[in-house]
């Protein structure tokens, strides 16, 4: 076919039930693979059993966590098809993290068919449950076994999937989220825009933290001023101040350019709703509140989804959205988001790919 060498598993696995899958804890029978070498390139592109691989204890990616990803999801839809959303966005943005982290670029079209032939393979563990996909994950490593700071000459490119449900416990529930101004995740300059493994080591403290206080997640404010919202742990931000609907802007480089972020803009945009990719301050949405304009606010990302916010705390000012309750805007966009993955309303924007 396109060069890929397939070696079936001899030792299939069970797959979940589908009512009580969770995030990332089950993964399939088949993994993707592909090496680069400085001679051969990406080369060696390979679906084989899931599982281990051999790994030096000096490979780069230990020590100086040069590894990016991305995510995103097959859906069972109405018409019992495998489709996915929006798949080549993620693929170039797999290329724009990989410039920055000085990995080799791979070539999209290829992943792309790497990615049918992998999910064709695997179409028995896409879930056919409420709220359920096939979360997929592409990734890279450095391998050279080194200990000198240098970029890597050989990387594995893995796409491995995993059944699974909502990302957090809460379901479609409103999260609790914590704004930190003591610690940050980027900044102007740094690597916020990439799906950088690094991102996300930096953001554990805080969230940790955050957890203990009882929250879900922490929200993240510019790391210059302490005051303007960047993103949230896993997901991009929006609150709908009166009829606007608000997102901070992509602009200074330390926010992740979501896809779903993307989606929510292009369909309020189309509904006929204001849409405002800017600098948005901590104090101007408490302010929102205080004057009672803040109607919603939610988080979005290909793992969350749509996250409706309940509750905010920044410095122990707590404000309550909707009460505590989701959103309006939020369920609708929710309904409209999945409706398109899952087939039940038109695809308008050709976002939907079927696999088979
Ligand atoms: C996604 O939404 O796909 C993400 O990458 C979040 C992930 C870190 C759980």
């Amino acid at each position: 076919m396109n060069g890929i060498q397939f070696i079936r598993t001899k030792a299939p696995k069970q797959k979940p039930d589908k009512g009580s899958l969770q995030f990332g804890n089950i993964f399939s029978d088949h993994m993707f693979v592909m090496d680069y070498s400085m001679d051969k390139g990406w080369h060696d592109p390979r679906i084989i059993p899931y599982g281990p691989f051999e790994a030096e204890p000096s490979m780069m990616v230990f020590h100086y966590g040069q590894a990016i990803f991305e995510g995103l999801k097959a859906y069972r839809n109405m018409q019992g098809e495998i489709v996915t959303f929006r798949p080549m966005d993620n693929i170039v943005r797999l290329n724009r993290s990989a410039e920055r982290l000085c990995i080799p670029k791979l070539d999209e079209e290829f992943v792309w068919e790497a990615l049918k032939m992998l999910l064709e393979i695997e179409k028995d563990w896409v879930p056919d449950g409420e709220g359920t996909s096939l979360y997929i994950r592409p990734f890279i490593i450095a391998t050279d076994p080194y200990l000198g700071v240098r970029p890597s000459h050989t990387y594995k490119f893995f796409i491995i999937l995993s059944p699974v449900g909502a990302y957090y416990a809460e379901g479609f529930e409103p999260v609790k989220i914590y704004v930190t101004d003591k610690y940050v995740r980027a900044a102007r300059g740094g690597l916020g825009y990439t799906k950088a493994a690094a991102n996300y080591a930096a953001s554990l403290y805080a969230a940790e933290e955050a957890k203990k206080k009882g929250y879900t997640q922490v929200l993240w404010l510019d790391a210059c001023h302490h005051s303007y919202v960047e993103e949230v742990g896993t997901m991009n931000i929006f609150f709908k101040i009166g009829e606007v609907l608000v997102t901070p802007s992509l602009e200074g480089g330390s926010i992740l350019g979501g896809i779903t972020r993307d989606s929510v803009i292009t369909l309020a945009s189309s509904m006929g709703y204001k849409v405002e990719e800017r600098l948005i301050s901590i104090q101007e949405v408490f302010e929102a509140h205080e004057q009672g304009r803040l109607e919603d606010v939610f988080g979005t990302g290909t793992a969350a989804v749509i996250s409706p916010v309940g509750e905010l705390n920044w410095n122990d000012r707590i404000i309550k959205i909707n009460g505590g309750k989701t959103g309006n805007f939020s369920k609708m966009m929710y309904e409209k988001l999945t409706g398109i993955q899952y087939g039940k309303e038109e695809d308008t924007f050709g976002w939907v790919k079927k696999i088979c």
